[in-house]
């Protein structure tokens, strides 16, 4: 599988950081506008760990990060997403469309062994990223230098600050949505490839004409939190923890990872509106300073 798809990567890479420019509006091949109604699940993926250092990439779960409760499945789902991942996976980060919730609970693992406790820091020794996506999109991260504002894709799976070294256990999304209305409707199925994908698909029938939210923008911001052992007792995932959990980017020296201790890990989940159309969405990662 993997051999046809690396090459069709690097051309597909090419037409969207090539192409895109002279393009107005593109679509990514086989990704079509989803309608969420309010309160539909959104279900985040994870696409394989990269380094700009090693440019060798690995599965997500090849770390001891939180599974999902179905068990994890490679979810690749059409072109577009294939030729933008190494390997993309379910994973159980989940939303509800236009409902914020904080302090979400996602899971403990188990005791680091030794084995898990020097990869975790070699991959962030190594400057191992964690690549999300949702509806299509890479996760944005934004961050400030000297006043200016530069957007990446992805965040790092921790940092390490003296001699300790710290996971980006507690991530705060922000999703962007723009609600569909009877222009967007048109522009949509008008839009020559589009309308080719979504007949060739062939899996969207009704759904391509129904009120709801669009996806325009997913942006995240990872922070380490020292979670309550105590307040994790009896706690399922998805369960609400029992304490507001502050997410404050600059102070990372939060949570040490230690051999034979657990990681927790938790997120938040915010829905703005957005004047943002869908054919626009992609506009954000064309001004990319490291992708
Ligand atoms: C979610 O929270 C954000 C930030 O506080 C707010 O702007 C937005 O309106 C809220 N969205 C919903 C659906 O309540």
């Amino acid at each position: 599988k993997m051999g046809c798809v690396v090459e069709l990567k690097i051309c597909a890479l090419f037409v969207l950081f090539g192409l895109s420019q002279i393009v107005n509006g593109f679509y990514l091949p086989g990704s079509y506008p989803h309608n969420y109604g309010v309160g539909d699940y959104l279900n985040v993926k994870v696409n394989s760990l990269t380094s700009i250092d090693t440019e060798l990439p690995y599965g997500y779960y090849t770390l001891p990060f939180c599974q999902p409760e179905g068990g994890i499945k490679d979810s690749a789902e059409n072109l577009g997403e294939l030729l933008m991942g190494d390997r993309i996976e379910n994973s159980p980060y989940r939303f509800k469309m236009l409902t914020n919730e904080t302090d979400i609970f996602l899971c403990q693992t188990k005791a680091l062994s030794s084995k898990e406790f020097k990869l975790l820091k070699k991959r962030i020794d190594e400057m191992y990223q964690v690549n999300v996506i949702l509806d299509n999109l890479p996760a944005i991260r934004y961050t400030s230098k000297e006043g200016f504002m530069l957007r990446w894709t992805g965040y790092p799976v921790g940092a390490k600050v003296q001699n300790a070294y710290y996971v980006f256990n507690h991530l705060k999304f922000t999703v962007l949505v723009h609600k569909k209305d009877e222009t967007d409707v048109s522009r949509v199925v008008g839009a020559g490839d589009a309308s080719e994908m979504i007949e060739s698909v062939g899996n969207l029938g009704s759904n391509a004409a129904a009120p709801g939210y669009m996806v325009v923008g997913f942006e995240v911001v990872p922070c380490s939190f020292l979670h309550n052992a105590d307040s994790l007792k009896n706690l399922k995932m998805y369960g609400k923890y029992p304490s507001p959990i502050s997410c404050d980017p600059s102070t990372i020296a939060a949570m040490p990872i230690k051999e034979n201790e657990p990681l927790t890990f938790s997120y938040e989940v915010l829905f703005v509106e957005s004047d943002i159309k869908w054919p626009s969405r992609w506009d954000a990662y064309l001004k990319m300073e490291g992708a």
